[in-house]
């Protein structure tokens, strides 16, 4: 069910530099910020789930599945190359993404205190932050309006960034069944990832705000709050398919979003005009 055909693999390059101004979401400096923030968490992110799933590629004998992790795998590796450069842009402009990562850094470290079932619990974090990203794509993916008065280069690449991980939602849960994961670690690491996650985005929201001389700024933190529980409504709207999760048989692709995929490729993917198919490595 996974859309991962050969074509899936876009090697876009966005170009971002300094050209593109702190505040390019709307103006509005706070919610341009809550993207950047998301964006200094994909490197490191986006390595550790290549790893934590490259690390059952030879327990998986459905050769379909292999060539969907091979996709997977490519997919990713091209948001953290596009993301690095979006982050260095940032570092530019007084980010310290470098000492953010530190902090990302020791917290993907965690999984493997767990001796023998560390990787298993690695690939349940890593589940439960695909399904956290499917979920946001999908939102940015059903509002055509929300990038409406946004850099243009910055809508694309957060609308090309949605799309694959709508594309790729069910590789990671596909692995883990494949490899005879049950139910209980997944549901409970589904719980512990997504506290420790919105805490660090919060956490991490709070400095990049301090940094941008924003973090006593009432009006900046209102407009943030506007943004994700009133325009957007991202709790409300999401919260339904978080508890989705919690099914026994639940699959991502329970929720059919092809149709919602077919019209970014109709609508949006021709705004890349920088695309062109990337090989897929062998995994
Ligand atoms: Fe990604
Ligand atoms: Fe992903």
């Amino acid at each position: 069910m996974n859309q991962l055909g050969k074509d899936a693999v876009r090697d876009v390059r966005f170009g971002l530099d300094e050209g593109i101004p702190s505040d390019w979401y709307q103006g509005r400096p706070a919610v341009s910020l809550y993207f950047d923030n998301l964006s200094t968490l994909f490197p490191l992110g986006e390595a550790f789930f290549m790893r934590s799933v490259q690390h059952y590629r030879d327990r998986i004998d459905d050769e379909a599945l292999r060539a969907e992790v091979r996709v997977f795998h490519a997919q990713e590796a091209m948001h953290s190359r596009e993301h690095a450069a979006y982050n260095r842009m940032l570092e530019a402009r007084g980010i310290d993404v470098e000492a953010l990562e530190v902090g990302v850094a020791r917290l993907l470290r965690i999984p493997h205190r767990f001796g023998p079932l560390g990787p298993r619990v690695a690939l349940c974090v890593t589940m439960s932050l695909e399904h956290w990203t499917a979920m946001l794509g999908h939102l940015v993916l059903s509002e055509d309006a929300m990038f409406d008065g946004a850099d243009p280069r910055m809508a694309a690449l957060w609308r090309w960034h949605s799309a694959e991980e709508v594309e790729h939602k069910g590789v990671a849960i596909d692995v883990y069944r494949a490899i005879g994961g049950r139910y209980p670690l997944r549901a409970v690491m589904m719980v512990v990832t997504s506290v420790v996650f919105w805490a660090r985005v919060a956490q991490q929201q709070h400095r990049m705000m301090r940094w941008a001389g924003l973090s006593r700024d009432r009006a900046a933190w209102a407009d943030l709050a506007r943004f994700l529980v009133v325009e957007q409504r991202v709790f409300q709207r999401l919260g339904p398919h978080w508890l989705a999760w919690f099914r026994p048989g639940f699959h991502p692709w329970d929720r059919d979003d092809r149709p919602l995929l077919a019209r970014w490729r109709t609508r949006w993917s021709a705004d890349l005009p920088w695309q062109r198919a990337a090989p897929v490595q062998p995994a």
